[in-house]
């Protein structure tokens, strides 16, 4: 009887919790609501651009919960899901794929019961528009007569189905026909995300751009990018300096109206040669240094590419000004910074001077600069450095030889850095000898020795002749 009872109490309270369970998957918790975030126009969803959308649960449901963002045609699965704790709107970006192109759905789950919800209306992602076509000129600035690549890009590697074309026209616009006319496209292949057109020995002004147009889903969608004019330049260089003076400064070059700076790029190692040409086309003798002054750089063609051979910078390709890292190209050509000048304290000025074992000799060099900067002058023995001295344009500075001064061609020269790279000629070169003459004593001994010596033959002589 006893055991009887338990098991009638048994199935009902088993029927009871069953039944519990029954209702709970059957009644599924209000649904969220699913909708775009405000500044998203569903009229111009462009291509893999971001849309974000937003899921909002009812206040009443408890936290924390998982929020599930689903296609439509897959609510076994999510896209994307968020765990949330406080009471908020949870917003999922998607990116608009083109096999997103379908109906989402928002749901969540109470993490503690595991109750669910029900779906929420469904919004549908549809792709109406592309990002432009990204086009570029290579180099950006180049010299009439050179060659240059238009170049169109994809927004964004991975398009499939898709074809630039370009297009030109000439510049200036004369009256008549204006229109861009077609030149080629291409059809992307998987992998691929560009298109270029190289035009070479250019003389003439041409305005480009690039269409694009892209197959998704069964239809076509376009966009164009901006025209860019591709100009051949004369690029001129000059100098900016911080005082008056043309042989030294900041190399800049004119890009139509304008004086664009040449970067200075650390990695690149023929800016030397980039150097000789600005001095070279300037009439402003070697070059004596280069540098950066770091400073800010604002508009920059790039850096020329020169082998040192050419008369003019707009003789040498110019690579593009995404390299440019270090700041202007500053250039010290000889003008500005001749060979300084060597000479003798006390002394007349020859290319050679003869001392004596005992004796000393003050050497001076001085350098004359419109760069009013700290230089360094090295005095040299034939050839080798001896010594080394800072020091301002226009200030004389001495050694003084002694102790034996060593015989040698002695000259100077100047440097802008103190481990010369780069220098100035040398000066003029003065050979300093060492002669002793011999003592007075030895000198009158000799000098009498002949002269009494003279007599004798004389009288000897005479004493022939009158016999
Ligand atoms: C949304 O995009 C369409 C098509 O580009 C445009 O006509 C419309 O003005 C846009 N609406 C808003 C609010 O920006
Ligand atoms: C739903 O998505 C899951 C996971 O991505 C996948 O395994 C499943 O095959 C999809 N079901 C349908 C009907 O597409
Ligand atoms: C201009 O030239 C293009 C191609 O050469 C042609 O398609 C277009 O009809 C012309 N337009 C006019 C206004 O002549
Ligand atoms: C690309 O084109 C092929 C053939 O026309 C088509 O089967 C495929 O669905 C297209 N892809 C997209 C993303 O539209
Ligand atoms: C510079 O030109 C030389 C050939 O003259 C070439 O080998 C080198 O790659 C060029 N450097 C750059 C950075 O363009």
């Amino acid at each position: 009887m006893g055991l009887h009872k338990l098991t009638v109490m048994c199935s009902v309270l088993c029927l009871a919790a069953f039944a519990v369970q029954l209702a709970e998957s059957q009644e599924l918790l209000q649904a969220p609501t699913l909708r775009f975030a405000v500044d998203v126009n569903q009229s111009a969803v462009k291509l893999y651009s971001a849309v974000p959308v937003v899921c909002t649960i009812p206040d009443t449901a408890r936290r924390p919960a998982e929020v599930h963002l689903s296609l439509a045609a897959n609510t076994s699965s999510a896209v994307l899901s968020f765990t949330l704790t406080i009471q908020s709107p949870v917003i999922f970006t998607l990116n608009a794929r083109p096999d997103f192109e379908t109906a989402f759905v928002c749901w969540y789950r109470i993490i503690r019961t595991k109750e669910q919800s029900q779906f929420s209306e469904p919004i549908n992602i549809v792709i109406s528009a592309l990002s432009d076509p990204l086009v570029v000129l290579i180099p950006p600035v180049f010299p009439v007569g050179a060659k240059y690549t238009f170049q169109c890009e994809t927004p964004l590697i991975g398009y499939t189905n898709t074809t630039l074309s370009v297009y030109d026209r000439l510049l200036p616009l004369r009256s008549g026909n204006n229109s861009f006319k077609y030149v080629g496209s291409r059809v992307l292949n998987p992998g691929e995300w560009g298109a270029a057109i190289t035009r070479t020995n250019t003389g003439e002004t041409y305005e480009f751009l690039c269409e694009m147009e892209v197959f998704l889903n069964g239809r076509a969608l376009r966009s164009r990018s901006k025209p860019i004019a591709a100009m051949p330049e004369e690029l001129p260089v000059r100098l900016v300096p911080k005082d008056p003076g043309t042989c030294y400064g900041d190399a800049y070059v004119r890009v139509r109206d304008d004086w664009r700076p040449l970067c200075f790029v650390s990695k690149f190692d023929n800016t030397l040669n980039t150097a000789k040409v600005v001095c070279k086309e300037l009439g402003c003798g070697p070059v004596v240094d280069y540098r950066t002054l770091g400073g800010a750089l604002y508009n920059s063609v790039g850096t020329p590419n020169c082998t040192g051979n050419e008369k003019k910078i707009s003789e040498c390709p110019i690579s593009s000004e995404r390299s440019c890292d270090q700041g202007t190209l500053n250039v010290i050509c000889s003008e500005a910074l001749p060979p300084p000048t060597l000479s003798l304290s006390e002394r007349d000025t020859a290319s050679w001077v003869y001392v004596r074992t005992e004796e000393s000799v003050t050497l001076e060099c001085i350098f004359q600069s419109s760069i009013h900067e700290f230089a360094y002058i090295t005095l040299t023995r034939d050839g080798n450095d001896l010594y080394t001295r800072r020091t301002l344009p226009g200030s004389r500075v001495t050694w003084i030889l002694h102790n034996t001064v060593t015989e040698g061609k002695y000259a100077c020269y100047v440097h802008t850095r103190e481990f010369k790279v780069y220098r100035t000629e040398s000066s003029n070169v003065i050979g300093i000898y060492i002669y002793d003459p011999p003592p007075a004593g030895a000198v009158a001994a000799g000098v009498i020795t002949t002269i009494i010596g003279v007599i004798i033959l004389a009288l000897l002589c005479i004493y022939r002749t009158s016999e």
